[in-house]
């Protein structure tokens, strides 16, 4: 079976062919990235427009390199939220139209879910399984019981990781996006500034970054008003150390508490060199599995995995009526 995925919640545009046993026979994406940087972050209507001029060259060329014709599709796969709705319009409605003219089934699928079946482009799902999910807009921790049963323990109250990466990085004036730039100075600094933990004393598996993203925009500020020399370095890696300690501390307490086999660190932000690490430190206890770098930010290979995990599990496929409105963007409002 040859699944043709297509990804456009955000600021990239994506589509992929995902064959069987998770071979993927193309991933083609064309990130905005550069486009949105002059505005130091995503602009909605920008990443639409560009989505439109965009989706059906990607769509052609994954094709193309999978060395495949339209025919030889079985399902087409599109994310249909949670994402920026323009942007999803753009994606769903090419599905939908290469679907209707190839007379081939179309399947609506998460994007979070696509985030976690990530890992099965490179390693098999283990369950029970917990997952920490880590991108731009999300902080979730999901049981995963069995295949196909997800299960919110507990997310962000405020900001997602990705956000108060991002918010940082503007802040020290670094660009956009943020993540990737904290990640290369921290490890070139010392985390000598102290920093509240998040939610410290709670008990629970939510998060909040608001108040550290916070913490360290005042430092910057009061720093540069005492005319004191930022060690931008040190603030990457003070802010890392402490968003790092904070999320493997409750991944590792879920997975304790569930005892599950696999611990997944999903998303965006699994790309970070420090979380990679420090969550390694428990594989033994637990079989601990990222992303290949390449699936951990957006990708619309990771969304035909996830479609696969739907098909095994008899999940209907979409009619011509699917459109991004309808969805929700945590995992316990019932359209996951
Ligand atoms: O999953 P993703 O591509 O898009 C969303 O679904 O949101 O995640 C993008 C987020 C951005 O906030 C970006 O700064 C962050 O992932 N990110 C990182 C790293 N690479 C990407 N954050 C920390 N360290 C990284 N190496
Ligand atoms: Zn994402």
């Amino acid at each position: 079976m040859n699944i043709l995925a297509i990804e456009t919640s955000c600021d990239e545009t994506a589509a992929s062919v995902v064959s069987s046993q998770h071979q993927v026979l193309s991933n083609v994406i064309v990130s905005q990235m550069d486009i949105h940087a002059a505005f130091g972050g995503v602009v909605p209507e920008v990443a639409s427009r560009h989505h439109v001029t965009s989706i059906q060259r990607v769509i052609q060329e994954a094709l193309h390199q999978a060395h495949l014709k339209p025919t030889d599709i079985d399902v087409v796969a599109v994310t249909k939220g949670p994402g920026l709705i323009g942007a999803l319009l753009v994606g769903i409605n090419a599905a939908k139209a290469f679907g209707y003219v190839h007379n081939i089934p179309l399947l609506g699928v998460n994007h979070l879910k696509g985030h976690i079946h990530a890992i099965s482009l490179s390693h098999t799902m283990q369950y029970p399984l917990v997952a920490l999910l880590v991108s731009g807009g999300h902080t979730e921790l999901i049981y995963m019981p069995e295949d196909g049963v997800y299960e919110l323990l507990g997310a962000t109250k405020d900001d997602a990781v990705g956000e108060a990466y991002d918010k940082v990085a503007r802040t020290l004036g670094l660009g956009y996006p943020g993540g990737p730039l904290i990640d290369q100075l921290a490890v070139k600094g010392v985390a000598s500034y102290s920093l509240p933990t998040p939610m410290k004393d709670e008990a629970g598996f939510d998060f909040s970054f608001s108040g550290l993203k916070s913490a360290v925009i005042n430092l910057i500020h009061n720093e540069t008003q005492r005319g004191e020399a930022i060690r931008v370095a040190d603030v990457c890696a003070s802010f890392q150390e402490t968003v790092v300690d904070t999320l493997v501390k409750k991944t590792i307490l879920a997975a304790r508490t569930f005892q599950v086999k696999q611990v997944a660190v999903v998303g965006g932000v699994s790309a970070n060199l420090g979380l990679r690490n420090a969550i390694e430190a428990y594989q033994g206890e637990f079989d601990v599995v990222v992303p290949k770098l390449e699936y951990c930010t957006d990708n619309a290979a990771m969304i035909g995995a996830a479609a696969f995990a739907m098909i095994r599990n008899h999940e209907p496929f979409d009619t011509i009526e699917l459109d991004g409105s309808v969805h929700s963007d945590i995992f316990n409002q019932g359209d996951f």
